[in-house]
């Protein structure tokens, strides 16, 4: 059974297959209304659980859509409304959803209760978003940056901030689809060093570079995210904030990069912190392209785990 939990998890040629089958797709609809069926409906008579136990805007709306594109139906379960691991096992809901359903999303906290999950289901278990890391998001990033500049492969990526859940999966993409990883951001806050040697352990060359102006240099492409992510405490805010600022992304910054360096974001921005409005809106910025990827690059994500 194939679960699609991290991106370290599965081979380079998997995702490879993966990323040529979202490109086929998302060309293959040209044209047609967006919520109109694939010619090749893949999910047909499958129904596919969307459990968030945080608030989402792109992965709800994409999945679902994507599902429906592919004939199947989907079931938003949140968190607060079923008995995920209070007063019910997470291991139990498992198995409980793996008798009705063709397979499970989930939102999260800790990487546990996915690890968890996975575990005890006999469907596949897709990782929408955990404290540690966003796969889906980063195969539409890498989509994303190919649509527009052809391979990354051997790219100087650049991650500005915080060293979270999403650049976590940017680490683990570098080690498998080959492009050499800057991270640039105060030590409090680096990126977690399994993910690190996982990239060099792959042949990734992979740099921390604490002043901004220095790791962009050169940079194909700049990446960064919220300065507080779900999980982190409210009271954080403040001490974050400190500690990142010297890392916005603005234009100032952006000159630094190469003339044809591409931005993203997974968004939700907080547009005047991480990001001056001037880049978002910027001709060097992708993120609504990163933003509709997530619906063509998680329908072969859906397709790979069901093997259809
Ligand atoms: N990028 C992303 O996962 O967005 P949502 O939180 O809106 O799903
Ligand atoms: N790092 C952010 C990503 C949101 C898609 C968070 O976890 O809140």
């Amino acid at each position: 059974m194939r679960h699609f939990l991290d991106i370290r998890d599965v081979s380079p040629d998997a995702l490879r297959a993966m990323l040529d089958s979202a490109h086929a797709m998302k060309a293959a609809r040209t044209g047609r209304p967006r919520g109109a069926s694939d010619d090749e409906r893949a999910l047909e008579g499958r129904v596919v659980a969307l459990v968030f136990e945080k608030p989402s805007t792109r992965t709800r709306v994409s999945f679902d859509v994507g599902t429906r594109q592919l004939g199947g139906q989907t079931l938003v379960l949140n968190g607060g409304e079923i008995h995920l691991g209070k007063g019910e096992s997470v291991a139990d809901t498992a198995r409980v959803l793996s008798r009705m359903v063709d397979m499970i999303m989930i939102r999260t906290f800790s990487e546990e209760t996915l690890h968890e999950l996975a575990a005890h289901a006999t469907v596949p278990v897709i990782n929408g978003l955990t404290d540690r890391s966003h796969p889906c998001q980063v195969m539409a990033d890498v989509m994303t940056y190919e649509e527009h500049r052809g391979t990354i492969a051997g790219r100087k990526v650049v991650w500005l901030g915080d060293g979270n859940n999403v650049c976590a999966s940017v680490i683990q993409a570098a080690g498998q689809f080959g492009f050499d990883f800057t991270f640039s951001g105060p030590e409090a806050l680096d990126p977690d060093p399994e993910d690190i040697a996982f990239a060099r352990a792959r042949g990734a060359t992979v740099t921390i570079e604490r002043d901004p102006v220095k790791a962009v240099e050169g940079a194909d492409l700049v990446m960064t995210d919220t300065w507080l992510s779900m999980h982190d405490a409210p009271e954080e805010r403040e001490r974050r904030h400190a500690l990142l600022a010297p890392y916005q992304v603005n234009a100032a910054l952006m000159a630094h990069a190469r003339p044809d360096a591409l931005f993203m974001h997974c968004l939700p921005a907080h547009r005047g912190e991480e990001v001056t409005d001037e880049v978002m809106d910027g001709p060097q910025s992708v993120v609504f392209d990163e933003a509709e990827n997530r619906l063509h690059a998680q329908k072969a994500v859906m397709r790979w785990c069901l093997e259809v």
